[in-house]
């Protein structure tokens, strides 16, 4: 465990990162759909060679938008469909930790040098995390000035540490998975950090960035460009669904589709959809207020920009909505524009963009690495 920063934040020299043909897949195993992106570097250059989605709610006899817990022999299948369909051939895969089997948070500690910060960190990690540290992927990294907030006059200097830790269970599920395709996942990384390097670029001020799942939404404040808060929503997208079917009495299935095609801006059939889903979305927004609200009072930072992704953005009307919530500029996170691709793809990559952010990061990162 000492020094395990290589798996999530640096790169790891580990033999499993190396690839024969500079081809890798970043894997977003999310809850309601899975997706994949596959890259190849070239002179230096990131170039996308393919991507998909499968949903997965028909590998467990549910509707497409439904999120569901699959079995080992359900996941396989669906991972050999995706990998099949969209013609994925690269060994190398990186494999997202979802926010919610993960734990991150910033601990301050006096100032002490690497090593005692490694003895001191992991038994400090305990006051925090509710399951033995053994059963933890544990890490940590010090946070640079001027990122940390600086002391106070007269207060004593201290050091602001990110921790995270993943859960091995979920670790190991995930590697159970991709070995019945006969792959071993080169690294880890939680969904927060992977989406980030997808869709920054070199932001220094305070940006939220909203994670629309279909489940929950997941928050990250990133300020000086370091995640400084997480924080999973419990409403997603999925709730909007829901909301229309119980409503109209209609089937998953069709409340989806409904969903899909009217979202926030239209009425169907006289029936106000954009009302039902609106409350689900101002009640996500009223959530991700408090955290934010919290944070400016405390760092006396002014939010700058809230950035959405995850499938769930692509909700007709939502940027606007969220524009006039927020009161900052909104925007939808577009991972795609760090790859190269034909012209031809250029709508169809911008319409799905927001909701490849994690698939997208991961495979940069691991291209980063062979550099
Ligand atoms: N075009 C669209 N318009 C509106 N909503 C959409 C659209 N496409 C997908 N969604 C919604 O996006 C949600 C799924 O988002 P996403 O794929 O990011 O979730 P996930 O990654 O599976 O979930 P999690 O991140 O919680 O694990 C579903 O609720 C789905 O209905
Ligand atoms: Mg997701």
């Amino acid at each position: 465990m000492a020094n395990s920063l290589g798996k999530f934040f640096h790169f790891g020299q580990s033999a499993l990162w190396q690839t024969k043909d500079n081809r890798v897949v970043g894997l977003d195993l999310g809850h309601s759909s899975v997706k994949a992106v596959q890259l190849r570097r070239d002179k230096g250059r990131a170039i996308l060679e393919t991507y998909g989605e499968m949903a997965v709610g028909p590998y467990g006899h549910l509707a497409v938008g439904q999120v569901s817990n699959l079995s080992g022999d359900q996941m396989a299948e669906l991972l050999g469909d995706l990998f099949r369909e969209a013609n994925i051939t690269a060994r190398a895969v990186s494999v997202a930790i979802p926010l919610r089997s993960s734990l991150l948070l910033i601990i301050e500690l006096p100032p002490l040098s690497p090593s005692q910060l490694g003895k001191v960190i992991p038994i400090e990690a305990r006051k925090y995390i509710p399951v033995p540290i053994s059963e933890v992927e544990l890490d940590w990294w010090v946070i640079p000035q001027p990122a940390a907030g600086a002391p106070a006059a007269g207060e004593p200097k201290k050091v602001e540490v990110l921790l995270a830790a993943i859960h091995k269970e979920v670790i190991n599920q995930d590697t159970a998975h991709l070995k019945r395709l006969e792959l071993t996942p080169a690294f880890f990384e939680i969904e927060t950090f992977s989406a980030i390097r997808s869709i920054f670029s070199g932001e220094r001020g305070a940006t939220v960035i909203l994670d629309l799942g279909a489940g929950t939404t997941k928050l990250a404040i990133v300020d000086y460009g370091i995640v400084r808060i997480s924080h999973t929503i419990s409403k997603g997208a999925q709730d909007i669904t829901l909301a229309i079917s119980r409503s109209l009495g209609l089937e998953f299935a069709k409340a989806e589709e409904i969903k899909r095609s009217v979202g926030l801006l239209e009425r169907y059939e006289g029936q106000n959809i954009s009302g039902l889903a609106s409350t689900i979305v101002e009640y996500i927004f009223a959530e991700a207020h408090k955290v934010l609200t919290i944070y400016e009072t405390r760092q006396r930072r002014s939010i700058e920009k809230v950035i959405l992704i995850g499938s769930g953005a692509l909700l007709r009307g939502l940027v606007e909505l969220a524009q006039q919530s927020f009161e900052v500029p909104v925007m939808l996170g577009q991972p795609f524009a760090k790859v190269e691709y034909p012209a031809f793809l250029e709508g169809v990559l911008s319409k799905t963009g927001p909701g490849f952010a994690v698939a997208v990061g991961l495979a940069l990162r691991h291209l980063e690495a062979l550099a």
